[in-house]
């Protein structure tokens, strides 16, 4: 199954998003948008892996020193893989070095069982859009730019989670298969 690890954002800022999304929508240029109850912060990305891969990748996780809860902020936006190309729209998150930590301690535990470390760079992001084409697109851009500084708010993660992606029709859908707690006893990193 595909799967990936990501933090899932606060109803708050998922009800903001979904109004930015519904406004971007109404310029009906070529993309496909994201669904707002499948926004989430891309942690790390596993790809197809095994049924029993599953369970070891949930040992590992679970076997993860104990990490507070960690503040993020949903804000700015952009596109990949930049703005003369536009391929993904998406809205920044702050990458706090506590954000960082989880996202590179993820990513080396999951090594033993053969999963690629990354080579990218570690760029958190909601992902809103994929761009076909740029039909309809500066309308758009045109209607992004009135919610600049997108601003979405912040909130306090308090767990993360392994994702099962499943493919249907009009996109992914994305299923929780297993939690991992941010415990607020946890050592600060800093
Ligand atoms: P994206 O939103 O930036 O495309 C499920 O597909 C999640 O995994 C999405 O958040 C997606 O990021 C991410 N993802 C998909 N393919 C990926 C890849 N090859 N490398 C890193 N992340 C990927």
């Amino acid at each position: 199954m595909r799967t990936f690890v990501a933090i899932d954002i606060s109803d708050d800022v998922r009800s903001r998003v979904q109004a930015l999304l519904a406004a971007l929508q109404r310029a009906s240029c070529d993309a496909r948008w994201s669904r707002p109850e499948g926004l989430h912060i891309t942690l790390k990305f596993l790809g197809e892996i095994s049924t029993e891969d599953v369970e070891q990748v949930k040992q590992k996780l679970h076997a993860l020193p104990p990490v507070a809860p960690i503040s993020i902020r949903v804000a700015g936006a952009g596109f990949f893989p930049n703005e003369r190309a536009p391929r993904v729209l998406w809205l920044g998150i702050n990458v706090s070095p506590e954000l960082r930590q989880l996202a590179t301690d993820i990513d080396q535990s999951l090594v033993p069982l053969g999963i690629r470390k990354e080579d990218r760079s570690f760029s958190p992001h909601l992902t809103l859009a994929r761009i076909r084409s740029t039909n309809g697109l500066a309308p758009m851009l045109g209607i992004l730019r009135q919610f600049e500084p997108f601003e979405m708010g912040s909130f306090e993660a308090k767990e993360f989670y392994l994702y099962e992606s499943k493919l249907a029709a009009g996109g992914s859908v994305y299923k929780k298969i297993a939690r991992f707690p941010l415990t607020p006893d946890a050592p600060s990193i800093t």
